[in-house]
């Protein structure tokens, strides 16, 4: 049985998954991390990671940043492996996980999603092939979320990148300037309203036709249900950094 403890329990993703780790026969649900105890769970809710006595074998984290790096102190204390999936991080931020990871097992995605990976495979393998094309890619969003451009679009753009030699810039605020875009640019458009779980479309222009391709997410389920598989993967892991390529392949 895998003990399971999810940091952000009474955010959107934290309920979800607290409700399928609950119906999952092969874990149990620990303990949750939040900002406050409402009270409503059967198993302790804490609101400060020093207090927290049990040890589980797997913590899931979708919360804001301060709160991921509040618990990751927790894990590397406890030598706890962890799921990432907030989002929102600064560079500095990204590398200090690198360092972390280190020292525990550590499992980080922008998207939990199996579509997304299979997104990113095809980018892998069209973008060099369209190359020289202008990409940009747009992200929809429901109108609580924070962080913009979503984790997502981030990482749709980094695999582009890498796949380009990485010399790309990434544009985000194209009306502060007023000049024509750079080839070598990727520009990224966020739109945010009502309570769209989540949708990226990666465009290429061509001067004579366009490409692209778009992926919706209709329930956060798919989220949680990727963040599951992933603490299972993660539970059995050396240190070091992981992500969603990692638990395709095994
Ligand atoms: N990787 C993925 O596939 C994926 C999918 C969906 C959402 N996300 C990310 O997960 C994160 C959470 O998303 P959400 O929709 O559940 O948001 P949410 O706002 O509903 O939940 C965030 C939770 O974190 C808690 N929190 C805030 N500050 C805290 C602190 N200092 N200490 C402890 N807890 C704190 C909040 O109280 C809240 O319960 C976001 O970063 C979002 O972008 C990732």
């Amino acid at each position: 049985m895998i003990e399971v403890m999810v940091n952000g329990c009474n955010g959107k993703m934290g309920q979800i998954v607290c409700e399928l780790v609950d119906k999952n026969e092969n874990m149990v649900l620990k303990c949750g991390t939040d900002k406050e105890n409402t009270g409503y769970y059967a198993f302790p809710v804490y609101t400060d990671v020093n207090e927290i006595p049990e040890k589980p074998n797997v913590i899931i984290d979708f919360s804001v940043p301060v709160a991921t790096f509040n618990v990751l102190e927790y894990a590397k204390k406890n030598k706890v492996p962890i799921v990432i999936a907030t989002t929102g991080f600064s560079k500095e931020e990204e590398e200090k996980i690198k360092e972390y990871a280190k020292e525990i097992p550590i499992f980080k995605s922008a998207n939990m999603s199996f579509g997304i990976n299979i997104f990113k495979k095809i980018l892998k393998e069209i973008a060099p092939k369209l190359n020289g094309d202008d990409i940009e890619i747009i992200e929809t969003h429901h109108n609580r979320k924070i962080d913009s451009p979503s984790g997502t679009a981030l990482m749709l753009a980094d695999t582009i990148n890498e796949s380009l030699g990485g010399d790309y810039k990434y544009e985000y605020n194209r009306h502060d300037k007023n000049e024509k875009r750079d080839k070598k640019e990727i520009g990224m458009t966020s739109i945010r309203g009502g309570n769209i779980v989540g949708e990226h479309t990666v465009k290429f222009f061509g001067d004579f036709e366009t490409f692209e391709i778009t992926h919706t997410s209709y329930s956060r389920n798919v989220f949680a249900e990727g963040a599951i598989k992933a603490a299972s993967f993660i539970a059995k892991q050396k240190n070091g950094l992981y992500n969603m390529d990692d638990l395709v392949t095994n």
